[in-house]
């Protein structure tokens, strides 16, 4: 990945733990669920180290002293629906007083091109800090549908966190978007012959929401 110097790919062995478990096709919906919400608090743990600060006074037990604190409400996550959903609770939790946008997209099973069927944004979009999310960065055409969408609202400060990306997602987002900083959990193999990725943990989608047994 050494040609794309915004891409971070975590490695950590307690994500990639999770990961391993997320892989898992017997792995229930409701700890599949969990999991995910957890390795996006990890993730986000490294994909939100530069998030914006401000100066608060405050007292205490010794002396006032001025502190940092996130400006929360200068952050945006933009989950890219369905599965984005899935990752939204464990960041929420990091900053409660971030704003969540919602953009819908989903990928033609024959062609594997991203339709869009839903888009609610805040609307100061160029004054925030926008973290799109979404677990699987495969062909990476819904994740540079997602940035193009939000450019075209004004976003300026973008950001993409995913949980698994191909090689061939990472290669397509990075030409489309070679600024833009992109963390992974996880590396993987390729894509196959119906554009999932190998060895990946099948539709991320039916997954988490359990919509196929
Ligand atoms: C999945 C996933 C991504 C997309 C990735 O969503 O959550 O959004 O596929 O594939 P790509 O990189 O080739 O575009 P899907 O379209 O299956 O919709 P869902 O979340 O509603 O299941
Ligand atoms: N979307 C998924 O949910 N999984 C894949 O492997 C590829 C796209």
């Amino acid at each position: 990945m050494k040609q794309y110097p915004n891409v971070t790919v975590l490695e950590h062995p307690l994500i990639t733990h999770k990961i391993s478990i997320l892989r898992d096709k017997n792995t229930p919906t409701s700890e599949f669920r969990q999991l995910v919400k957890e390795i996006a608090i990890m993730e986000g743990y490294e994909a939100l180290r530069n998030v914006p600060t401000k100066d608060v006074e405050i007292e205490t037990p010794i002396e006032k002293t001025t502190v940092k604190m996130v400006r929360g409400s200068k952050l945006c996550f933009v989950p890219i629906l369905r599965a984005g959903m899935g990752m939204v609770d464990g960041l929420t939790e990091l900053i409660p007083t971030a704003r969540v946008g919602h953009i819908g997209l989903y990928r033609d099973e024959v062609t594997h091109e991203p339709h869009e069927y839903y888009c609610k944004l805040p609307n100061d979009l160029e004054n925030l800090e926008i973290y799109v999310i979404d677990p699987m960065l495969a062909t990476g055409g819904s994740a540079i549908d997602a940035i193009r969408l939000l450019k075209e609202h004004g976003a300026k400060n973008l950001h993409f966190i995913c949980i698994i990306a191909a090689p061939e997602g990472i290669k397509a987002f990075c030409e489309a978007n070679p600024d833009i900083p992109l963390t992974v959990g996880a590396l993987d193999r390729q894509l196959n012959e119906n554009a999932y990725i190998c060895p990946g943990l099948g539709d991320a989608g039916d997954r988490i929401f359990g919509t196929v047994k």
